[in-house]
Parts: C-alpha cells; sequence; structure tokens
C-alpha cells in the first residue's frame, strides 16, 4: 500500500505521530501480526520534534511463537498506521473472545477493550432509526454478536476487578447501559438455582439474553428529549413523565425484533419496585418479572455509583446500604403516593387522560397540579437518599451482594 510521499505501509517514518495510533501490544496473537504492520516509537532527535516510528516484525515466519510473544509482551505500547485501522479494529471483533480470556493481559485493560467496543455498537443502535426494521434487526444482530463473544469473560466473578475500575465515572446512556448488562450476566451465571434451567449451555443462552436485555434496557431513552434526560436539576411534571415513557418506548422500539417475552417484560417493568410504587403498571411483589427485578437491581447500583451533574457519585459500599435500607419516612411516603394515586392527580393520568375535567383545569390553573408532582418526585428522591429497601425483592438484593462479594474488589461483608 502507498502513501504519502511514495512510501509504503512497513516503512520507517518520521512523523508528528498524529498518522499512528497506540494500541496494547497483549492483544495482538502472533499468527495475527501479517493482518497489519506494529511500530515502535522511537523520542524526537532532531529540532522539529518529530518522532520516529520504526516498522516492527518485518518477517515473523522466521520467529518462535514462543519468542514472539515474549517480544510482544515486553512492548509497553505498540503503533499502528492509521490507514490500517479498519483491519486492526476488523482483527480485534474477530478475536474478542481469545484476548477478553487471555488472563496474561491485564483485566483493565480488557474492560476497556469491551466496554469500547460496546460503546461504538450501543451508540450505533441508539443513533439507529428504528423506523426501518431493517436497520434495527442489523443493529440488534451486532449486539448480539458482541455479547455472544464476550459472554465468557463479563460472566465471570473474576471479570468483577474489571467492572470495578469502571464505577464512579458520569453517567451517560450507553455506559450505563453496558455495565448494567455486564452487571446481570455476573448475576445470573453466579445463581443457577434461581432459573429453571438444565445445564450450562442454557444458562449461558440465559446470561446472553440477560445482558442484551441490560445492554437495551434504556433503549427508549433515544426517544426522550436529550435536553430532558440531561437536564441539571429537578424535573417537572411533563419532564417526569416523558422520562418515564422510556421503559413503554424501549419494549415499542423492539417490538418487532423476536425477542423472547421474558426480555420483553424484564425491560417494560425495569421500574417497578417491590411495593407498588414504581411505574409503568405499579406492580408489585410477584406480579414483576424475575428479570425485570434482577435489571431493577443492577440499575439502581449503577445509577447510584455514577456521577451525576447535580450529585456526586456513591461508592458501591454507599450505593448497596442506601438499596439494603429501610426508609425512615416509608409509610408518611407512602401514604402520599396512595393519595396521589387515588386522587387521580398523576403526572400521567391528568395530563393525558383527564385533561377536559373541569376539576383538574381548575387545579392547573391553582398550579396544584404541578406542586403534587413536584412533591412526588421529590418524595422519590427522599426514597432514593434515606434507604431504598421497598423497591427491591429483598431475597434477590441479598443474593446480588453475595454475588458482588465474591470479587476481591469488594468487601460487602457487613451489609450482609
Ligand atoms: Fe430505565
Ligand atoms: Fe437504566
Amino acid at each position: 500500500m502507498t502513501i504519502d510521499g511514495g512510501r509504503e505501509i512497513g516503512d520507517d517514518f518520521v512523523d508528528d505521530g498524529s498518522s499512528f495510533i497506540g494500541i496494547v501490544p497483549t492483544f495482538i496473537t502472533p499468527g495475527n501480526v501479517t493482518r497489519f504492520h506494529l511500530y515502535e516509537r522511537l523520542e524526537p532527535s532532531d529540532r522539529n520534534g518529530a518522532y520516529r516510528f520504526r516498522c516492527l516484525l518485518k518477517d515473523t515466519s522466521s520467529i518462535p511463537e514462543s519468542t514472539l510473544i515474549r517480544m510482544l509482551m515486553s512492548w509497553e505500547c505498540l503503533y499502528i498506521h492509521k490507514q490500517e485501522m479498519g483491519n486492526y479494529e476488523q482483527y480485534l471483533k474477530d478475536n474478542l473472545h481469545i484476548i477478553l480470556t487471555n488472563d496474561n493481559i491485564d483485566m483493565e485493560k480488557r474492560s476497556v477493550l469491551f466496554t469500547d467496543m460496546c460503546s461504538d455498537v450501543i451508540q450505533g443502535v441508539m443513533k439507529s432509526n428504528f423506523g426501518f426494521p431493517k436497520l434495527g434487526k442489523e443493529a440488534l444482530a451486532s449486539v448480539k454478536d458482541l455479547v455472544l463473544k464476550a459472554i465468557g469473560f463479563i460472566s465471570s466473578i473474576d471479570s468483577l476487578k474489571g467492572l470495578a475500575t469502571l464505577i464512579g465515572h458520569d453517567y451517560e446512556t450507553h455506559t450505563h447501559s453496558i455495565k448494567v448488562g455486564w452487571l446481570m450476566a455476573i448475576f445470573v451465571k453466579a445463581n443457577p438455582g434461581l432459573f429453571a434451567v438444565s445445564g450450562r449451555k442454557e444458562l449461558e443462552k440465559l446470561a446472553v439474553e440477560a445482558t442484551v436485555m441490560g445492554f437495551l434496557h434504556d433503549i427508549g431513552k433515544a426517544k426522550v428529549p436529550s435536553r430532558v434526560l440531561n437536564k441539571n436539576g429537578r424535573l417537572n411534571n411533563l419532564e417526569y413523565v416523558a422520562v418515564q415513557a422510556h421503559t413503554a418506548y424501549s419494549v415499542s422500539l423492539l417490538f418487532d425484533l423476536d425477542f423472547p417475552k421474558y426480555v420483553m417484560e424484564g425491560i417494560l417493568y425495569h421500574h417497578e419496585n417491590e411495593d407498588g410504587s414504581g411505574y409503568p403498571c405499579r406492580l408489585k411483589h410477584d406480579e414483576i418479572p424475575l428479570f425485570a427485578k434482577i435489571c431493577h437491581i443492577a440499575d439502581v447500583f449503577d445509577a447510584l455509583t455514577s456521577e451525576r451533574p447535580y450529585k456526586p457519585s456513591k461508592t458501591p459500599y454507599e450505593a448497596l446500604t442506601i438499596m439494603t435500607g429501610k426508609n425512615p419516612n416509608l409509610e408518611i411516603l407512602q401514604q402520599m403516593e396512595k393519595e396521589v394515586w387515588e386522587r387521580g392527580a398523576t403526572p400521567v393520568s391528568v395530563v393525558v387522560r383527564n385533561e377536559k375535567n373541569p376539576d383538574i383545569r381548575r387545579l392547573k390553573h391553582e398550579s396544584r397540579l404541578n406542586k403534587e408532582a413536584e412533591k412526588r418526585v421529590e418524595a422519590r428522591m427522599k426514597l432514593r437518599d434515606n434507604g431504598m429497601a421497598h423497591c427491591f425483592d429483598a431475597e434477590l438484593l441479598k443474593q446480588f451482594v453475595l454475588t458482588l462479594n465474591r470479587s476481591e474488589s469488594f468487601d460487602f461483608s457487613t451489609i450482609i
């Protein structure tokens, strides 16, 4: 391949660095060094500050594989010319399973590789217009393909060490979705007794479905105005309704894509609370499907441990303390929730169904409607900060804590 100045890929280059991209040497398996050229960067020795990029391993056929592996492990960083990045990215996709399960590669580096690849795929899905079913199917196939290659890695307890390094970062819908899917994969694999599966294969299939579900549970947020999703502060009545609608949007976007019913229900009901105070249907206890309960736990754990513009992130320990804690104001707040719902003065029923009711119009006129809604939102926020045990299935939450506690990255022994 000839590039600028008549040079060939494979020659040595003098470059300011902009034509080369750094990669992790241990991601390369010896049999694949022919798919692209690897360079090392030598520090500038001349006055214009340009680097010299020296092409390595020009002829690998004569080097024994073990020597090649040792050589690859001895470099801190290697470089690839940007014109060959397409080949390198395809190589990563093709070999993702091998790379992720290679224990010689640093766990944090494997985790970053996994999340980078997921980010591309999930952001692609979120951007793809589901009005075109074909495009939706292709995007979904890429998600499933990625999960199938990664499931061995993300469903292992060991990978919690990698996941732990990603906790505490900014909240973004796609990174949140990756972590929820990852947590669900680990939870399913670690608790086979909770599911009606007859063997390892069936459990792995379930873990794959759970991961895909976690990846897509908030896909409906693509239909919620971004200024509402990213609002720095308390949501008003209509904004709150718009955000709550994301569960229904998620299901409607995925409707014709042949998902199993339990995955669709898990997505629809992932904001239902155990005591019936959640949405969209105020289901409680056994009415809430198992996958929805698990997704809800993983979802809240990640939301609390991620940083938002309006609040700092909690540590995993603080998050689980809140999640397992009984709320001191629970009775008062439950009573308030009940009154709000019984009077029909909830955001959804009033705004959508009762617009023509003269009493409601009067209420609106007096701005009481908004006040009611604000009270409700504020109550929820208070609940979140003081104890959320009423939101979760206690036994499942205990299993979740026990599962995370199996990793040396966490110590939740005092919570259990
Ligand atoms: Fe959600
Ligand atoms: Fe979520």
